[in-house]
């Protein structure tokens, strides 16, 4: 229903361009969760801004399409029409994206009657509640009155997504949705996307640094590194170790896992690359790989059958 066709940005503010995203394309299916996920500063951000055209100089679009639904998307028109309509959108940071002086029932109810202009108040005010039902909030009526600041992060993301819901939209983009709350309220909101992804078919693009989490929420995902796909995933093939590209192998190896006895946890060699013209017939990654040969370093690999490398595993 989403494509994503050769999508590059850049940032146009020097003379030397810095590559944000070089040749991105996938798509999203109906009623499916895709992950994406990559190191900080890897462009997953930029990324689903470019989606929603949030996007704003000196970081611009310089090639590829988006289509929703069979449709190109092509100017600020097109996507106002679908922005926070078809297409919402959730943050990191709950608490910081909501207004400290309203109420959360009243910023929930003035984003219904955005989308709804014509409904009643009182109608409003009872699907606010039935929002914040669905998202599993505890006394939704009397939840309604409370303050930003006198519910847990927790609480804040749950009521985001029900701001995110208010317009019934198809897509569900969540950028690092559950970074900032601690584990235990880290899986009760991947429970909640997995609910309102199975019971309403929200297709939802899941965005996170944190490969383990991925494994327990996405069907598949793709793995970003300094603004290139490297390699699309099933959680499966992540979980027993089948990647291919020796990026998602060195990412995977950095997930520390529950028991181990190391002293310290693994880290990939070497800084994210920033990526320019430099990387053009190089592979982004080279710098940092195991694997690389002469090749590497002097043609760039195609995202190919799901990876894009020259020596796979
Ligand atoms: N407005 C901007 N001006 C200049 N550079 C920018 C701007 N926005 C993003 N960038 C750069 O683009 C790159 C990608 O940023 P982005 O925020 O998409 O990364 P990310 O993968 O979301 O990282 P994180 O995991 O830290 O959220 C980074 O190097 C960032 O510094
Ligand atoms: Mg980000």
């Amino acid at each position: 229903m989403l494509s994503i066709n050769n999508l590059s940005v850049e940032l146009k503010s020097s003379d030397n361009p810095f590559i944000i995203l070089r040749d991105i394309s996938f798509s999203l299916k109906k009623g499916e969760i895709l992950g994406i996920a990559g190191e900080s500063g890897s462009g997953k951000t930029i990324l689903a801004k470019t989606i929603l055209n949030l996007i704003r100089k000196p970081v611009v679009k310089t090639n590829g399409s988006i289509f929703l639904d069979g449709r190109e998307l092509k100017d600020e028109k097109d996507f106002a029409a679908i922005r926070g309509e078809k297409i919402s959108m959730i943050f990191q940071n709950p608490t910081g994206s909501l207004n400290p002086v309203f109420t959360v029932g009243a910023q929930i109810t003035e984003a219904i009657l955005t989308h709804n202009p014509k409904m009643q108040k009182k109608e409003a005010l009872d699907k606010a509640v039935a929002l914040l039902t669905e998202v599993e909030i505890p006394h939704p009526a009397e939840r309604m009155n409370s303050y930003p600041h006198q519910l847990s992060g927790g609480m804040n993301q749950r009521v985001m997504i029900a701001i995110a819901l208010s317009s019934d939209p198809e897509i569900l983009i969540a950028d690092e949705p559950t970074t900032a709350l601690d584990v235990t309220i880290q899986q009760q909101i991947l429970l909640l996307i997995k609910k309102l992804n199975r019971e309403k078919n929200l297709s939802v693009i899941f965005i996170t640094h944190d490969l383990g989490l991925l494994a327990r929420i996405a069907d598949e995902s793709y793995i970003m590194y300094a603004g290139e796909m490297m390699e699309r995933i099933t959680s499966a093939d992540m979980e027993n170790g089948t990647m291919r590209h020796p990026y998602t192998r060195a990412l995977k190896a950095c997930v520390p896992v529950i028991g181990d006895s190391r002293e310290y946890l693994n880290t990939i060699k070497g800084t994210i690359t920033f990526n320019g013209h430099a990387f053009d017939s190089k592979c982004v990654f080279a710098d940092r790989c195991e694997r690389k040969t002469e090749k590497c370093l002097t043609q760039k690999p195609e995202f190919k059958d799901g990876f894009s490398c020259f020596h796979p595993f």
